[in-house]
């Protein structure tokens, strides 16, 4: 019997700006942290770069239509702020911001609602050179920026995400140093995270103010996370990762202020400075805490904490999937997840309305010798996420659309092109586009607005 989704229910795809777009330098474009990041040896497993990637800046029409053949009713996209802001402030580059102009007519006109995050971690080199991230100023950048973009484009767009992730733009871009800029500084880390968060409630009522009743939110990486085991050792390691990953960013967003268990946690760790949280000003939680309209949320797959250190442990008792259920990322299937993630959000933090803005599965499958690709594992993967996105609904959660990661396979940033997350395939050597079973799949599901399970 087939699981229908709520009428108004939207099918989208995401993509991101530097993972898909190339054209680094074109056009007036400004260098950014990730051309710098991925031009500097050793840092992307491949050795690769986003310097042409899918091509997407020359290619928008062609996959604009690629859409509209797979009846896709909203596209995510992201802005590269060096594109339109090459120093990431001051002069404006027109022929950046003519680009995304056309994109937005050009999905309009296909009857595609643009949905445009703003940061996809791809800062400006010059804000990076100016202290990046950790310095407050990169906030107010970030605001100028964001008045820019809506007042151009709010006319048009009527769905805007500020920050996607902000946990890996801080966590991972400036203490694991895995992404650009490749930073190792806690410290560091913890500032960025709070000017990213100020940044985007700075940003909140610009646009709202240029794009008279749009839809305003942000987009965080949540995880389901549960201990291993009812050891007191692996719920305090639970706990503490739950704080750090979700909580760090929910908390001040639904006006909770910072989780008072992490903040002595970090200045136990020695991760802030003897004086404590000195980089937030008074007044900047009321920022962090403006209204939005929905909550994104990208979800991959669920994390089992276990504190194999301490001694007197208990027997693990939660066991992850087997072997076969893991993508080539090396994450875990783990669908059940999404349900109760987005439970807690509903009972926890009451979003008025939530939007899973990401989620998919790498897999490498590729042509067959008729040239069809039968991607029947991340067909799968996305039909048990949604069946879990439908049990959300029918209890009670404010989900009102998805978003698959991602229309193309794309540049997975430190591990190159290896990994392919598209439901449609990319042959890099010729750009040429062919729709996987899974993109297939999911156009007959957006024509039934549900699945058979
Ligand atoms: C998310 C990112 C997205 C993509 C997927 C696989 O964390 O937002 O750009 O890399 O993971």
């Amino acid at each position: 019997m087939i699981r229908t989704f709520p009428d108004d229910f939207i099918w989208g795809v995401a993509t991101s700006a530097y993972q898909i777009e190339g054209a680094w330098d074109e056009d007036g474009k400004g260098e950014s942290i990730w051309d710098r990041f991925s031009h500097t040896a050793g840092n992307i497993e491949d050795g690769s770069t986003g310097d042409v990637a899918c091509d997407h800046y020359h290619r928008w029409v062609e996959d604009v239509a690629l859409m509209e053949s797979l009846d896709i009713q909203s596209y995510r996209f992201s802005v590269s702020w060096s594109r339109v802001l090459p120093q990431g402030r001051g002069q404006v580059n027109q022929a950046g911001l003519d680009f995304y102009s056309r994109l937005v007519d050009g999905l309009l006109e296909a009857g595609i609602m643009p949905c445009l995050t703003l940061y996809h971690w791809d800062l400006p080199q010059a804000l990076q050179d100016e202290g990046g991230w950790p310095a407050r100023s990169t906030a107010e950048a970030f605001a100028e920026y964001a008045d820019l973009m809506s007042r151009s484009l709010g006319d048009r767009v009527r769905f805007w995400i500020t920050h996607n992730e902000p946990w890996v733009a801080a966590f991972v871009g400036y203490m694991e140093g895995r992404h650009a800029p490749g930073m190792q500084d806690e410290n560091a880390a913890l500032r960025a995270s709070h000017n990213l968060m100020l940044s985007h409630g700075m940003a909140v009522p610009i646009i709202r103010a240029n794009s008279p009743g749009a839809e305003v939110g942000i987009t965080l990486n949540l995880s389901a996370a549960m201990p291993a085991s009812p050891s007191a050792a692996d719920y305090a390691a639970y706990r503490h990762f739950d704080g750090r990953l979700n909580r760090w960013f929910l908390d001040p967003l639904y006006g909770r202020r910072y989780p008072a268990d992490m903040v002595a946690s970090f200045a136990a760790q020695g991760w802030l400075s003897a004086e404590g949280m000195t980089f937030v000003q008074d007044g900047d939680l009321d920022v962090i805490a403006a209204h939005t309209d929905f909550l994104g949320v990208n979800y991959y797959f669920r994390e089992v904490l276990r504190d194999e250190s301490a001694e007197d442990n208990l027997p693990r008792t939660l066991f992850v999937a087997p072997e076969s259920e893991w993508t080539e990322m090396g994450w875990e299937v783990y669908p059940n997840g999404l349900y109760e993630l987005l439970s807690r959000l509903h009972l926890t933090y009451r979003p008025p309305k939530i939007y899973v803005t990401e989620n998919g599965a790498s897999y490498s499958d590729g042509p067959d010798s008729t040239g069809r690709i039968r991607d029947q594992r991340r067909l799968e993967y996305l039909r048990s996420h949604l069946e879990a996105a439908h049990r959300s609904i029918q209890s009670g959660v404010p989900l009102v659309g998805y978003y698959a990661w991602s229309l193309l396979d794309n540049f997975e940033w430190a591990l190159g092109y290896e990994q392919r997350f598209g439901i449609v395939w990319v042959d890099y050597a010729t750009q040429e586009r062919t729709p996987k079973d899974s993109a297939l799949w999911y156009r007959d599901v957006i024509g039934r607005n549900g699945f058979v399970p």
